[in-house]
């Protein structure tokens, strides 16, 4: 089994022994926990790639919003040691609420105005100053040489990107590319709330990236078109509550009007009651998918 450690105190102790004392690196995977094939990914990566790889758990507050699903995410520790121990995962942290936000805490916030309120963020306006504040504490009690972000949260892993760059935090960040159940849909915890028929429809998603693919393989790049025959697509399906967007910007989430190879789609949607995002990279037409 990996070490648990739920003082923030404690893991320090440990990483600092590992880190100065035997000049090991450290890689680390931020998670929300409920394991899933894409978290497992990210895990491999690291182990791969660093001597000690620590995982976090940790259901984060302040990135929901009062009328989110906080309180009904899943949960489950032993699950996940169970998954972290068959992957040779070295630590986890799952701290209580009380230990990451203690009392007292000033509402510090970490904000890359750029980039948070744009897509999720005109959505979840205040989504992306939870999520960074939480890994920047993270960052700061394991000091990672590398962290492992998933594709799947693709403005996600570009708003860290730029809050190490703009605040020279001393870790690697490695992107991973995102892991698909075999029909398609985007591995992710929420697919948890998904009814048989709800996950039939959210298939949509794939599917419209492959049919915009296809589009872009065949000569379509005005990136309006795309989207229209996507979004017309999606709908025909049954349970499609509401699309928040579909947009196609370049790598670092400029939208464009003219599609090139290496941009990317981003889409979210209802499927029912339940919220789902995924991207798609652009590739060259003679790409095997
Ligand atoms: O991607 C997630 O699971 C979360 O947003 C993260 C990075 C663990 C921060 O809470």
């Amino acid at each position: 089994m990996p070490l648990l450690f739920k003082r923030v105190k404690d893991i320090r102790n440990y990483l600092q022994e590992l880190k100065c004392a035997k000049g090991k690196s450290i890689g680390f995977v931020p998670t929300m926990g409920y394991l899933h094939e894409g978290h497992k990914e990210l895990i491999r990566r690291s182990t791969l790639q660093n001597d000690i790889t620590v995982v976090s758990i940790y259901v984060n507050p302040t990135q929901f919003a009062p009328s989110e699903d906080y309180n009904k995410y899943p949960r489950d520790l032993e699950r996940d040691m169970a998954i972290c121990e068959e992957l040779n995962v070295d630590a986890v942290f799952a701290p209580s609420d009380k230990e990451m936000y203690p009392e007292g805490f000033g509402n510090t916030e970490v904000r890359v105005k750029d980039l948070e309120s744009i897509l999720e963020g005109e959505f979840r306006p205040t989504h992306f100053r939870g999520v960074l504040t939480i890994v920047l504490k993270l960052f700061n009690v394991v000091q990672p040489d590398r962290a492992y972000f998933g594709e799947k949260d693709y403005q996600q892993l570009k708003i860290v990107e730029k809050m190490v760059k703009d605040l020279l935090i001393p870790v690697q960040i490695i992107p991973v590319e995102t892991v698909r159940e075999p029909d398609g849909l985007a591995c992710s915890s929420r697919n948890v709330y998904l009814s048989p028929e709800e996950r039939e429809s959210a298939l949509s998603i794939y599917r419209s990236f492959l049919l915009a693919q296809e589009m872009f393989n065949q000569g379509e790049y005005k990136a309006d078109v795309i989207k229209q025959e996507m979004k017309r697509f999606i709908l025909s399906h049954p349970h499609i509550k509401k699309i928040d967007y579909i947009a196609i910007t370049d790598p670092f989430l400029n939208p464009k009007e003219f599609v090139e190879v290496g941009d990317r789609i981003l889409i979210a949607l209802w499927v029912g009651n339940t919220r789902l995002i995924d991207n798609w990279k652009i590739k060259k037409p003679e790409t095997q998918l």
